[in-house]
């Protein structure tokens, strides 16, 4: 059956496109579309064309799987101009997501319907591309260009509310899409409507407006190319004759598709995607209920989750030890709301309603209907097994027992239950209501359903989830543990905290090593590491932390720890304390202190993280090398642009990176640098 076929009613033309499951305008969907516009153009019987999807959403955007592949023709840009230019009014009738192609293809059509709960966006930024069927040069001619410059930059959709605001569209269907549409092409057809063609609507900016534009993305957008490339291509828009605009549109296109920077965010993209399933679970196993929640823990951590479940408007009681625990945990979720209702991203209706949501307790009968527990509790194996074996009394058969622990062995904890089957591991990232990624982790007798659920709880509550099996860390803080190490080895070696946060910064990272210990706490690691086993990590490395925090200087929230931190003007300057710290500790090892180049930084660090990431998928913790650059993309802000640690090692070239990783060896000794055979294997494939 053709992925395109038409129906008429009456004097209309409906053209369907169904292509599950979104729509994407494959070659087989362009050519189909091409034809059928020509045929009812052409039909002396048909006096309006409307253009629309079967299934879940409109066309979603360009089909992704064939970037990289030779062209085919028709290409999107034909067919959108062939639409453009039909003598038979078109009209897009849009419901569920009209993304990139899918909404530059509704552009081309002479009116738009669309859907009270759809949405439209030009998304191509995520993927390192700017819109390359006429998005930039339409979009601010019908929206004006500084509306345009936000949807095409941000890549964030927009309501039909927005939409019908900003005249991207010129109606909305309240009730049923297909009658309403052809209501309004009947209305069109009796008012002898003009063809509204974009191309022919002229603009311009308002003076200085685009390089305003350009400074305010300036710091969100660093390293990026697509946002800069969009910025360009908008101008033309402002600046140029359509279809000189067009061109310089289609040049960005081109350069972007074949940059590593969309290579990057393309794999990333299917890589999210691929997370979510897991070999040897059907995708059709019966989930588990999950209607109402409990959180053990009223920490910043056990807060943080508990917001992500009343976000979703579900029941969830809080289980702290004292009255005054569950006060402080109270006021620590109000403010998390508060905070949102002042940045006039909630209501105070909706802060309301999920603080309804909310019960506190002491008591650990009251869990007893909660259908998945998660424990946040102090990071203490022995605290933990407590908790678990309270839990295995009071909770109700098949509720999914869950613990945050981001270090400890989940086997270990499990075997404390009757229940290991519905013991998994939830591992949320601090601040945990706003951090995108989700480890899930699989214990050796974890059930597939509960990890099918926990799965499906991932996405309701808006996570990337990550399986991920047992081992110290798993896989974020694993990795990042070997990260952390080379960046104190570092410091004793000679490099400053500020250069090697530099380093890793211009890197793309979000912030430096340093100050991300600052920020979260340089205690929570020294307490971790409390928990490992000696020698399996190189103590001397974290030397001046524990310095740092023995004298009570642990980062921001003690105003010192690697930086001095002025919370009137949140400045930091480097703290010359870690210095004096570092030249000690330094000679207390023998160790010679020298010049370090950002290059070696920059090696040292990645390259750690790569070995490792390797190691952890020849493990089997990680199920792909794909989930481990989601986990670093999204649990660390590893640049997107750069698709993951593991992606970066093959843009880089293996056979480089195993020979500097054997150069580290051959300096530094083969108990951390060892190369991960699965990473010799793969360099000899290369
Ligand atoms: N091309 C090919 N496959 C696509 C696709 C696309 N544009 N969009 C989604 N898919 C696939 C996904 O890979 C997934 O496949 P899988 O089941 O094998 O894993 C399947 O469709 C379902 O996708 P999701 O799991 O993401 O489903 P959701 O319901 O959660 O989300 C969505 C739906 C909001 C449409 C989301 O898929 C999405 O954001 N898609 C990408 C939209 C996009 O970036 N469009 C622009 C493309 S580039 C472009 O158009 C260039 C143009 O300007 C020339």
């Amino acid at each position: 059956m053709s992925v395109v076929s038409t129906k008429t009613v009456g004097n209309i033309a409906i053209i369907v496109i169904d292509n599950p499951p979104v729509n994407a305008l494959s070659h087989a969907v362009r050519s189909g579309v091409s034809e059928q516009i020509a045929i009812n153009d052409e039909n002396d019987n048909v006096d309006a064309i409307i253009l629309s999807c079967a299934g879940r959403t409109f066309c979603a955007g360009a089909d992704i799987t064939e970037f990289g592949k030779p062209p085919m023709s028709p290409s999107l840009p034909d067919i959108i101009d062939e639409i453009e230019m039909v003598n038979t009014p078109v009209i897009a009738a849009l419901h569920g997501t009209a993304l990139g192609g899918g909404f530059e293809l509704a552009l081309s059509c002479h009116y738009r319907i669309m859907d009270t709960a759809a949405k439209v966006g030009l998304p191509e930024v995520n993927l390192g591309l700017i819109p390359g069927a006429s998005g930039t040069q339409r979009l601010p001619r019908l929206v004006g260009v500084e509306v345009a410059l936000d949807m095409i930059c941000s890549g964030k959709p927009i309501s039909a509310e927005k939409a019908l605001k900003i005249g991207a569209v010129d109606r909305l269907s309240l009730d049923d899409l297909e009658t309403e549409t052809l209501a309004f092409a009947q209305e069109l057809l009796a008012d002898k409507s003009p063809l509204k063609r974009i191309r022919d609507i002229t603009i311009e900016a308002a003076p200085g407006a685009i390089e305003k534009y350009r400074q305010k993305i300036a710091r969100k957008s660093r390293g990026f190319l697509a946002p800069f490339a969009a910025i360009r291509a908008v101008e033309a828009a402002a600046t140029l004759p359509y279809d000189e605009g067009l061109k310089v549109e289609r040049q960005e296109f081109m350069t972007l598709i074949s940059s590593s920077h969309s290579i990057a965010q393309r794999h990333l993209f299917f890589a999210e995607r691929l997370a979510g399933k897991v070999p040897g679970i059907d995708k059709k196993t019966p989930l588990r209920d999950i209607k109402e929640v409990a959180v053990i823990g009223g920490g910043i951590m056990g807060c943080g989750i508990a917001v992500n479940f009343l976000n979703k408007n579900l029941p969830l009681t809080l289980l702290e030890v004292t009255e005054e625990a569950l006060e402080t945990a109270r006021s620590k979720i109000e403010g998390i709301y508060l905070s949102s209702v002042n940045k006039g991203r909630m209501t105070d209706d909706q802060m309301q309603k999920c603080m309804d949501q909310l019960t506190f307790t002491t008591q650990y009968d009251d869990l007893s209907t909660a259908d998945l527990i998660i424990e946040a509790v102090f990071e203490d194996i022995d605290v933990k097994k407590q908790v678990f074996t309270k839990l295995d009394q009071v909770a109700k058969q098949g509720a999914i027992l869950a613990t945050n622990t981001s270090f400890l062995d989940i086997n270990d904890i499990a075997a404390s239950t009757s229940r290991p089957r519905d013991v998994i591991g939830l591992h949320f990232f601090s601040p945990a209501h706003i951090m995108p990624l989700l480890e899930i982790v699989r214990t050796k007798n974890s059930a597939d359903d509960a990890i099918a659920t926990a799965l499906k709880i991932g996405k309701i509550i808006g996570k990337t989830s990550v399986v991920s099996g047992v081992c110290y860390g798993f896989i974020a803080n694993r990795m990042s543990s070997c990260y952390g190490r080379e960046a104190g080895l570092l410091l004793l070696e000679g490099a400053s905290v500020s250069e090697i946060d530099q380093t890793l910064f211009d890197f793309g990272m979000p912030m430096g090593m340093f100050s991300m210990l600052d920020m979260a706490g340089i205690d929570i690691g020294v307490m971790a590491r409390k928990n490992m086993m000696v020698g399996s990590y190189d103590d001397k490395a974290f030397l001046v932390h524990d310095a740092l925090v023995a004298s009570g200087k642990k980062g921001q929230k003690t105003g010192s720890g690697f930086y001095i931190h002025d919370p009137a003007t949140k400045s930091k300057t480097e703290n010359p304390e870690v210095e004096e710290l570092a030249v000690k500790i330094a000679e207390e090892h023998g160790i010679k202190r020298r010049e370090i180049n950002a290059q070696e930084i920059e090696d040292r660090c990645i390259y750690a993280l790569i070995n490792e990431g390797f190691k952890i998928v020849e493990e089997g913790i990680a199920l792909r090398a794909s989930d481990v650059d989601v986990v670093f993309a999204h649990g660390f802000g590893f640049p997107r642009y750069r698709g993951g640690p593991l992606h970066y090692a093959e843009q880089v070239g293996l056979e480089k990176v195993l020979k500097r990783i054997n150069e580290f060896a051959d300096l530094y000794g083969s108990k951390w640098w060892t190369p991960s055979k699965l990473l010799v294997e793969n360099s000899r494939k290369n």
